[in-house]
């Protein structure tokens, strides 16, 4: 008797609930896949609000202006201010939990602001190897206070006129001539590691 439809289904799905419920703690992501799926989020969230928030509001419909002086000035944080907040707010969230204790910042060798500069080794050269090779992204461990990480830097590259304009004129800017299509800074994830 051949088995009905259903059964099959069910038969399926009981076998996925199993596998889901054998799932143990030891099923673990390699360190390289993690950054990079959390780079995706990050990049994407900020691309988003870059385009659909600010683009859209901004330079389409004109409703609103995007300021380095978003409070007093009543507007839109800058895509880069966005990113620092959320930044802020993960370590804020995580800092008890040591299992997810990752960390991540968008950095520059040319910072407007100097919080945004390299501080530790890897990141300085990290930073020196996207903008020296272009498309690369820069994986390495470190040890910091004692605790082994995994760090990633991924390139941020000056993909739009208004990049390169707003921070070659920028007051604070250490670099007035950015080009487009240049790197201008680097996405830096930072996860610790056992052991
Ligand atoms: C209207 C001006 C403006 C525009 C447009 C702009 N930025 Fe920025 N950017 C800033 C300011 C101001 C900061 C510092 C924010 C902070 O306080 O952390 C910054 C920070 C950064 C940083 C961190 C290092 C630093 O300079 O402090 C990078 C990297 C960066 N921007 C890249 C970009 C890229 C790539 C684009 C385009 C997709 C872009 N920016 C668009 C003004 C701008």
């Amino acid at each position: 008797m051949k088995p009905s439809k259903s059964l099959i289904t069910l038969s399926i799905a009981s076998v996925l609930s199993l596998s889901a419920m054998h799932a143990t703690a030891s099923d673990t992501v390699p360190l390289k896949v993690m950054a990079d799926a959390l780079h995706a989020v990050l990049d994407s969230d900020r691309a988003i609000y870059t385009k659909k928030v600010v683009g859209r509001l901004v330079k389409k419909e004109k409703v609103i202006k995007a300021s380095e002086h978003f409070i007093d000035d009543k507007a839109l944080p800058l895509p880069a201010q966005m990113f620092r907040m959320g930044a802020e707010n993960v370590a804020e969230r995580i800092a008890d939990n040591p299992d997810v204790n990752f960390s991540y910042s968008l950095q520059s060798l040319w910072p407007i602001n100097s919080q945004n500069a390299p501080k530790t080794n890897a990141e300085k050269e990290g930073l020196k190897f996207i903008a020296d090779n272009p498309g690369k992204n820069y994986y390495i461990k470190e040890e910091l206070g004692g605790k082994k990480y995994f760090t990633a830097i991924y390139p941020d590259v000056g993909v739009a006129p208004v990049c390169v304009s707003c921070h070659n004129k920028h007051k604070d800017s250490p670099k007035t001539d950015f080009k487009i299509g240049e790197v201008m800074g680097g996405v830096v994830i930072r996860i610790p590691v056992d052991g």
